[in-house]
């Protein structure tokens, strides 16, 4: 109790140090400020598809609010868990220097908030512009719980392509009519694989071609001869997005919060965990038809998938209301379900601004080269059960055949007072474990291996990691995404990658600077990274349900011996497990 009282005094006084010190700060130049938020997390009744059904939401808002900060501000979030599951949040993408506590993932850098107990985020912003996103970072519990995260560029900079008239985040998601808890636990018990959604959703409405759902359709009302920028968020669970709006051209200008060389596009492809910003220019004049936007699915895996299209549509300004409903409609074509060359395509076309006020800074030299395959695999059905993954197994996800188990207590507690014991090992390989042809033939067994294994990093480590798809059980494009630092997609390619012929081909210019990179289905991605930021980072596939089966590890970068290398104490809030 008594600690309560102290924590309430504390952010009171938090909060008027905050008003005191802000008028000052606002007079100079670029100056920082800090932002304060408070996220209730609640129950609220939603309809979708003609059905009412009890989610969870930040403040009774689906999707959540929007976060709004320019560079540089510190962001002071307040989450008071008010429902019966624990819940923690993420700052996807946010590089969260020195600020590990505040990360989110459950059981890697926080133990959950628990109901009635609550947990203050504070971060800060640093070199990063454009769009990212919060969401929840337990379970399934994202499907409804997340939001925007805009950060506009520091007072009086401007943006490295022309100041848009409006700015629009345009955030995707999957919805299900049942309740997603008792769909990923049913399908974790069973080993076989979760049930689709039923429908995608753009700003959290189903579109017009879904069932029963013509009124739940986001618009977006243009003027002539302007320019919108779309902030692009995929927050769907499970499934890659192509995106398009009909007879309309899109300019790529940020991808992940970092700027990008502007090229046009009609089709964009975002993988869930990527954002990106794309300049709309609309017509001259208001012309005689509709444009309908559309979401449809990028899908590799052998597995069915949701095969549905969510539409939206873009309006042109009319004096006569009545005029803007009898137009016809213009619909966009959008890829194939499985157009892995526009997929390759599409990823190899964002490349850095790599200008002297935005420079890409890509590790030249090399310290550690790691090799990750990444893929599923089948782990043995538990005595005197049937499973419903394949020939009676239980579906697993695996990087270099370990699939990650995850601990009931914080990883990052451990490592920071050294209670490691039990909890986690450090041999996490930086090989597979045996060769053979990953894109090829599958071997006979593939039963994976399993534990909380870590790789541990230096400060300052200078980081080339090659991440393998396997197309054991099946050939499939995953997005990974790393916590705590952006990396530089410096290589591509299909197959299996070369060690002897591929890294002559890397580009180490203008490559894009990303937190998620889709790794090619049937091929390979190489990244850089530089480790310069202590604790400890999860890396894992954005399609939620490779993450539950154990596509996933985590890096333990540490302390440097300066002062501002130093991961600082947790924060005395932090919750215990
Ligand atoms: Cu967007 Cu580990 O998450």
């Amino acid at each position: 109790m008594g600690s309560t009282l102290l924590q309430q005094v504390t952010f009171l006084m938090v909060a008027l140090c905050a008003i005191w010190v802000l008028p000052e700060l606002v007079l100079a130049k670029h100056a920082a400020i800090t932002r304060h938020y408070k996220f209730n997390i609640k129950m609220q009744n939603v309809t979708r598809l003609c059905q009412t059904k009890s989610i969870l939401t930040v403040n009774g808002q689906f999707p959540g609010p929007r976060i709004i900060a320019r560079e540089g501000d510190r962001l002071v979030i307040k989450v008071v868990n008010h429902v019966t599951y624990n819940v923690t949040l993420h700052w996807h993408g946010v590089r969260q220097l020195r600020s590990g506590w505040a990360d989110g993932p459950a059981y890697i850098t926080q133990c959950p908030i628990q109901t009635g107990q609550s947990y203050v985020y504070s971060f800060s912003v640093t070199g990063q512009r454009g769009t990212l996103f919060w969401h929840a970072h337990i379970s399934w519990l994202r499907a409804t719980l997340y939001g925007p995260i805009v950060i506009l560029p520091k007072k009086h900079d401007s943006y490295p392509f022309p100041q848009p008239f409006k700015e629009v985040p345009i955030i995707f998601g999957e919805w299900w009519k049942a309740d997603t808890e008792t769909i990923i636990s049913q399908a974790l018990q069973s080993g076989g694989a979760p049930n689709n959604s039923d429908a995608y959703t753009i700003n959290g409405l189903t579109g017009a071609l879904s069932n029963c759902s013509a009124k739940d359709t986001f618009k977006l009302k243009v003027k002539p001869g302007k320019t919108y920028l779309l902030r692009l968020i995929n927050a769907a669970l499970n499934d890659e997005l192509f995106f398009s709006i009909a007879n309309h051209t899109l300019t790529v200008v940020d991808a992940d919060a970092i700027y990008v060389k502007p090229f046009k596009t009609p089709i964009v492809l975002i993988t869930p965990g990527q954002t990106i910003n794309v300049l709309l220019t609309t017509k001259s004049k208001t012309p005689n038809t509709n444009f309908v936007m559309a979401a449809r699915p990028y899908a590799t895996g052998p597995g069915p998938f949701d095969n549905t299209t969510v539409t939206g549509l873009v309006e042109y300004e009319e004096s006569n209301p009545k005029q803007m409903n009898k137009k016809p409609l213009l619909k966009p074509a959008l890829p194939k379900f499985n157009d892995t060359a526009f997929a390759m395509k599409f990823s190899k076309r964002i490349r850095s601004l790599a200008t002297a006020k935005f420079p890409a800074n890509v590790p030249n030299k090399v310290d550690r080269r790691f090799f990750f395959t990444v893929g599923l695999g089948t782990r043995p059905c538990p005595l005197n059960q049937t499973c419903q993954g394949p020939n009676n197994t239980m579906f697993a996800g695996t990087v270099n055949n370990v699939s990650f188990v995850q601990p009931n207590t914080a990883l990052l507690q451990a490592h920071f007072f050294n209670k490691s014991r039990g909890v986690y090992t450090t041999d996490f390989p930086a090989n597979p474990p045996f060769i053979f042809n990953y894109t090829g033939t599958t071997p006979s067994n593939i039963m994976v291996a399993s534990g909380t294994k870590v790789v541990v990093l230096p400060f300052n480590t200078s980081v080339e990691l090659v991440m393998q798809d396997t197309s054991i059980i099946g050939a499939e494009s995953h997005p990974l995404h790393l916590h705590g630092y952006n990396f530089f997609v410096v290589g591509q390619g299909f197959g299996n990658f070369n060690a002897n012929k591929d890294p002559a081909k890397f580009n180490l210019v203008d490559p894009a600077e990303r937190n998620t990179v889709g790794v090619p289905s049937g091929g390979w991605v190489a990244i850089r990274f530089l480790a310069d930021n202590p604790g400890v980072w999860f890396m894992h596939c954005h399609l939620e349900v490779h993450t539950s089966w154990g596509l996933k590890m985590a890096w333990i970068v540490m302390d440097g011996k300066g002062p501002n290398q130093r991961l600082p104490r947790p924060p005395s809030d932090l919750p215990t497990c």
